[in-house]
């Protein structure tokens, strides 16, 4: 989209954002959350899409197949705090979603997130990703994304993740916080991209059981194989290839779906100083996180 200017990043209560994800702050603020909302929260490039469509095949693949042929995944899935001028906010979307539960996307750390969830004991999904797979993804999605500051090169990008200096604030932050509010919220379930694409059957059976649903061995067959790397790179109501701010020709949404693939983006010495920035940012967090499967 050529007449698409890139955001500015600024601190937005001592988190760096895009106005892009503050502009409707009072209304996202406001937002009334019904108890039976889903929330699923994630830093950027986590895995949140391919989440979305396991709980979007879960509780509507059977039941609402329409919904299935005729909606983008984020018209069922709104993105609560997105606020474009050529298009409904997120939570113009979010409140006219006629499904229940509604199933609702954040980036939001998880302090900013509005106090109805909190209130109406939403059941929250936190999807958290490896920092270097994620730094890489978030790269060349910035890249192709014009609704993203510009990225720059990827030296400079790195430092910046480093830095916290990328829109949704510090990688560290964002994960820390959630995982801390799921020590005291049992509503939380917290999970890993690396589980996912190490075992999804596994971490399916854990969804559907914290969510306390039962689907058949058929349907869970029939979702996972709908939500595999390659069936989502090739729908195109998940794989994002109509969103005019995104331009394909650069880099693709769904773009290797792998863990590991950091180590073909990190210099010898880039993943020397990084490793050397994360230990002294992690060490006191009892997150542990796997950069290979
Ligand atoms: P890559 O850029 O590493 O390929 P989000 O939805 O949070 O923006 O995350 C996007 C990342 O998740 C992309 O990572 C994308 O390829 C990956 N992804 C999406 N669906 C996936 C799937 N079914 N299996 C593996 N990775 C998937």
């Amino acid at each position: 989209m050529e007449s698409f200017s890139r955001p500015e990043l600024f601190d937005f209560k001592g988190v760096s954002m895009s106005s892009l994800f503050t502009s409707n702050w009072e209304n996202i603020q406001t937002f009334q959350a019904r108890s039976d909302d889903i929330l699923i929260a994630t830093y950027p490039k986590a895995g949140t899409t391919w989440v979305s469509y396991i709980l979007d095949l879960l509780y509507f693949g059977k039941k609402n197949p329409e919904r299935e042929t005729s909606l983008q995944i984020y018209e069922r899935v709104p993105f609560l705090e997105l606020n474009m001028s050529f298009m409904d906010s997120g939570v113009q979307v979010a409140e006219n979603l006629p499904t229940s539960p509604r199933l609702i996307k954040t980036h939001y750390p998880s302090q900013f997130v509005p106090k109805s969830f909190w209130e109406q004991k939403c059941r929250i999904i936190y999807i958290a990703r490896n920092a270097k797979d994620l730094a890489v993804s978030y790269y060349h999605f910035d890249r192709m994304n014009y609704a993203q500051p510009e990225p720059g090169d990827w030296s400079s990008y790195l430092q910046r993740f480093m830095d916290g200096k990328l829109v949704c604030g510090s990688w560290y932050d964002h994960v820390n916080g959630w995982w801390e509010k799921k020590q005291t919220c049992p509503n939380i379930h917290y999970m890993f991209y690396e589980d996912l694409a190490e075992d999804a059957g596994r971490e399916f059976d854990k969804l559907c059981s914290f969510l306390g649903m039962s689907p058949s061995d058929e349907e869970k067959k029939e979702i996972l194989e709908g939500t595999s790397f390659d069936k989502m790179k090739n729908n195109n109501l998940i794989n994002h290839s109509v969103v005019p701010v995104m331009d394909f020709k650069i880099s693709k949404f769904m773009r290797k779906g792998k863990v590991g693939d950091w180590k073909t983006h990190f210099t010898v010495a880039q993943n020397e100083e990084f490793d050397n920035h994360y230990r002294k940012k992690m060490k006191n967090s009892s997150l542990c996180f796997r950069t290979e499967v």
